[in-house]
């Protein structure tokens, strides 16, 4: 047969299928579920393959609309959909900070975890995360929690060690930047993170400060703890890698361009999330075989410790979504351990089931597995729990204060000053 016959061949079977389905009645509540997701690494390029098999069981047809890679220009987006009481997305893929703010407009998923076995199979702290006031607001589908990610080649070369504190840290990115600049290679950088202002910045600066003793800004019993003496040093301590050891362009990098420049081979260390691990490793990557992850440094002084913010992302079904029980089933789907395990071996995020770390598959495709759940599990969480739906705006009024310190415009204690001032304003009324 040759190839058209072959086609129209294999399309009327096909349509037999399906015509044949259609009539025992397995296609006929077939719907499409739109998805709103954000855009960063791989995750929209591997939807298609990663919503299949449930496609496949269920007859319905999942479809992913992407959204702005920014956190803080996602939430804004959904903001107004789901005040506008949008019936054109069912599911919205969530950051684990909005849970609190905006559980009004989702259906509670209790029950449905449940019975799926997974209130059981997941982490307890990551479902505590996504319930609020007894409501399971959404299902976890990955969590997050930083590496600093560092090139073993150049560590190796230049005789230097891993850093366990921000100030090695410090030292050996401009130690091997100025040996590299010294033998041509002019492009090199010590250090790259997230310095635009927005959320991820919220992160970043949250783990400078929290290392160095100075608290989490908000404290989990609601006392505004953010302008103390150890904060403002942890925010001039990254001031001063503006333009030393970090770019000048880092004042506006996300995730993204951090791991760009990352993954031409021009950085000797960057901090960033599990994403970038794959894809590091990937074929295209500079730097393929040529890094490793430790946990971010410490900082100095009493307190100093190690510290990572939580991160993680999950799906929640709209209160006014036309395929709310479809919907359901696709997040119920996207929580199951079949899916992340996809999610884990393809895009590298980390699992909110406790049993995938010991999957030798996955681990295989990321070593360091092993050594996380200790890392998220004491990771610390944004003040979104004290703050509630007061979140958004405490984490603007901090990024903006760290960016205006980081930038130069203001000096840090005159910035924290301000900022408790605000944070007070906003908080205690
Ligand atoms: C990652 C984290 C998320 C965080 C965001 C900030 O996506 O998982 O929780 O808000 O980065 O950029």
């Amino acid at each position: 047969m040759n190839h058209k016959l072959k086609a129209i061949a294999l399309r009327s079977s096909a349509l037999a299928t399906l015509a044949a389905l259609a009539a025992s009645g397995a296609l006929a509540q077939g719907v499409q579920v739109t998805v709103v997701s954000g855009a960063v690494g791989a995750a929209v390029a591997n939807f298609d393959a990663l919503v299949k098999p449930w496609e496949d069981r269920t007859g319905n047809d999942a479809v992913l609309v992407p959204m702005p890679a920014s956190t803080t220009d996602q939430f804004g987006q959904y903001r107004l959909w789901l005040a506008a009481q949008n019936s054109d997305i069912d599911l919205y893929q969530t950051d684990v900070i909005w849970a609190p703010q905006l559980a009004e407009h989702f259906v509670d998923m209790t029950e449905a975890a449940t019975q799926a076995g997974l209130i059981e199979q997941n982490f307890p702290s990551i479902i505590e995360s996504q319930t609020v006031e007894g409501k399971l607001v959404a299902i976890p589908i990955f969590t997050d929690a930083p590496a600093l990610y560092y090139r073993t080649d150049l560590l190796e070369k230049h005789g230097a060690e891993v850093p366990t504190t921000w100030a090695e840290l410090t030292e050996t990115a401009q130690k091997i930047q100025d040996a590299e600049r010294a033998e041509g290679n002019s492009e090199i950088w010590g250090f790259v993170w997230q310095g635009n202002a927005y959320e991820g910045l919220t992160c970043d600066a949250l783990e400078w400060i929290k290392s160095n003793g100075g608290g989490q800004i908000v404290e989990p019993d609601g006392t505004i703890s953010v302008n103390n003496e150890q904060a403002a040093a942890a925010l001039e301590m990254a001031r001063g890698w503006v333009g030393t050891i970090s770019p000048e362009g880092v004042l506006a990098y996300q995730e993204e361009e951090a791991r760009g420049l990352w993954q031409t081979g021009n950085a000797v260390f960057m901090r960033n999330w599990p994403y970038a691990y794959l894809l590091g490793n990937g074929d295209d990557s500079a730097v393929k075989g040529k890094f490793d992850v430790a946990p971010l440094p410490m900082g100095s002084g009493e307190g100093a410790q190690s510290a990572a913010t939580l991160g993680g992302w999950n799906m929640a079904v709209s209160k006014y979504s036309q395929h709310q029980e479809a919907a359901m089933d696709l997040a119920l789907y996207l929580g199951s351990a079949e899916a992340q395990k996809q999610r884990s071996l393809n895009e590298g995020n980390l699992p909110t089931l406790p049993a995938l770390y010991e999957d030798p598959e996955v681990l295989e495709a990321n070593p360091y597995f092993a050594r996380w759940p200790e890392v998220f599990q004491q990771a610390v969480p944004r003040p979104s729990a004290p703050t509630q739906g007061d979140y958004n705006e405490t984490s603007t009024l901090f990024f903006t204060a760290v960016h205006s310190v980081i930038s130069g415009e203001e000096d840090a204690a005159d910035a924290l000053d301000d900022l408790e001032a605000d944070l007070e304003d906003l908080l205690e009324d």
